[in-house]
C-alpha cells in the first residue's frame, strides 16, 4: 500500500524542501514510484522540479510532480496515493488549512529541524499537531556542524529524534540548484549516505509488514513444489 511522508515545520528555512527532495529521489533510485506534492506557495520544489525536467527531459524526472493548494490538497494527495508507492508533500513554513491536511494525510511525518533555539521553539507546535493526529513522527536534525554541542542540548529537548542527522553539507545545496539530489551528483558522499540511512530508517517505521500468512504460503508453495519435483525425478 502507497503511503505518505510529509515534511513538515512550521520554522521557515529549517530545511523542508530539502528534505522532501532528497528523500524523494532516494526512494525513486531504489525503483520506487514516487509523487512529490508542493503545497508551499513559495514554490521552490515546483522550481527545482522545473530544472529538474529541463535536465532530463519532461516525463524523466523519475517523479510524478504536483503543485496544489487550498482545498484541492486532499484530493490530489488521494488520486497519487492510486498511481504511487510513495508520495513526498513538501510543505509551507505555517500550519495553516493545507499544512494540516498534509500533516493528516501522512504516514510519517518527517520534521527538520536546525540547531538553533527559534528552530526548537517552533518544532512544539509540529510536535502538537502530530500527535492530535496519532501520526508517527521523527524529527531530524539538519545543518548540524561537527561536534556541534548546541545539536546535542537541542536533541536532548525534543522527542521522536530520529537516529540520523544531517550535515552542513555545501552538497545538499548544489545538487538543488542542479534540478538534482546529492545521492545522484556524488552518490558516494556523506551527504548521500546520510540521506540513505534517513530512508531507511523512515521506511522501516511505515512499511506493511510481509503477512505472516502470505510468508506461510510461500513456505508451503515451495514445499509442495519442491515434493512435485523429487516425485518427477523418481518417476523419471
Ligand atoms: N543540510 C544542509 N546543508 C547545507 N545547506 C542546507 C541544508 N539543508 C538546507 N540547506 C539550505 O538551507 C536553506 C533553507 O533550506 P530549505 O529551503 O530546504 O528550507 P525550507 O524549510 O524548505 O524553507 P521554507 O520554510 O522557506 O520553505 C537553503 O538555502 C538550503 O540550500
Ligand atoms: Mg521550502
Amino acid at each position: 500500500m502507497s503511503k505518505v511522508i510529509t515534511v513538515a515545520q512550521q520554522k521557515g528555512g529549517a530545511g523542508k524542501t530539502t528534505v522532501a527532495a532528497h528523500i524523494a529521489v532516494a526512494l525513486s533510485q531504489k525503483g520506487n514510484r514516487v509523487a512529490v506534492i508542493d503545497i508551499d506557495p513559495q514554490g521552490s520544489l515546483t522550481h527545482w522540479h522545473k530544472i529538474r525536467e529541463e535536465r532530463f527531459g519532461e516525463g524523466y524526472t523519475g517523479l510524478t510532480f504536483a503543485s496544489v493548494s487550498g482545498w484541492r490538497v486532499g484530493g490530489e494527495v488521494t488520486r497519487l496515493r492510486r498511481s504511487c508507492d510513495y508520495v513526498i508533500i513538501d510543505s509551507p513554513p505555517h500550519t495553516e488549512t493545507e499544512a494540516r491536511t498534509a500533516i493528516r494525510s501522512a504516514d510519517i511525518i518527517v520534521i527538520p529541524v536546525q540547531p538553533s533555539p527559534t528552530d526548537l521553539w517552533a518544532t512544539k507546535a509540529t510536535l502538537e499537531l502530530a500527535k492530535n493526529e496519532k501520526i508517527p513522527v521523527r524529527v531530524v536534525m539538519n545543518r548540524v556542524a561537527a561536534n556541534s554541542r548546541l545539536a546535542q542540548t537541542i536533541a536532548a529537548e525534543l522527542p521522536e529524534m530520529s537516529q540520523t542527522t544531517l550535515g552542513n553539507r555545501v552538497l545538499f545545496a548544489a545538487a538543488l540548484m542542479e534540478g538534482r539530489c546529492a545521492t545522484e551528483l556524488d552518490p558516494s558522499s556523506v551527504a548521500a549516505q546520510e540521506i540513505k540511512a534517513l530512508v531507511k530508517e523512515i521506511t522501516a517505521l511505515i512499511d506493511d509488514p510481509v503477512e505472516e500468512e502470505e510468508v506461510e504460503d510461500e513456505v508451503s508453495a515451495s514445499k509442495k513444489s519442491a515434493k512435485k519435483s523429487t516425485k518427477e525425478m523418481v518417476g523419471a
